[in-house]
């Protein structure tokens, strides 16, 4: 009887853990979406901290702000680029793109 007990609550911790891990993920990091940001070249093209646009790429500050960003479109964006900006599809892992708009959300 103990040690199902002990079982069961080992498997209720690990389930707890799971969804916190989980739910962390799907948040996104931005500290670790500031370094995706950086090695990913998107800072040699996209302005962060002022609004003027660099060549055709608009500034990214305050890019959550204006009506209509949804975490799908920037994605998509990163996705696809196009109009002038590569496309990250292969390049990035889904986990990367979720903390990059954990970042970006910060802008
Ligand atoms: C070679 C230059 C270049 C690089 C590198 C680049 N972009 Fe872009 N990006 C652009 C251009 C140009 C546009 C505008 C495209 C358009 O008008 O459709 C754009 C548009 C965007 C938009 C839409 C902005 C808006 O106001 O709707 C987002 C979001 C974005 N880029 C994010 C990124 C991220 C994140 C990265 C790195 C993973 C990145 N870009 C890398 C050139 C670049």
């Amino acid at each position: 009887m103990k040690l199902a007990q002990r079982i069961l609550a080992f498997g209720f911790s690990a389930m707890l853990m799971s969804a916190v891990a989980f739910g962390a993920d799907k948040k996104g990091d931005a500290k670790k979406g500031q370094e995706v940001f950086e090695n990913s070249a998107c800072m040699g093209c996209h302005n962060t901290d002022n609004d003027e646009k660099r060549g055709n790429a608009p500034s990214l500050k305050g890019l959550f702000k204006k009506a209509g960003t949804t975490d799908a479109k920037v994605i998509d964006k990163v996705n696809k680029g196009g109009n002038g900006m590569p496309p990250y599809e292969e390049q990035l892992e889904p986990a990367q793109k979720t903390d990059l708009v954990a970042y970006l959300k910060t802008l």
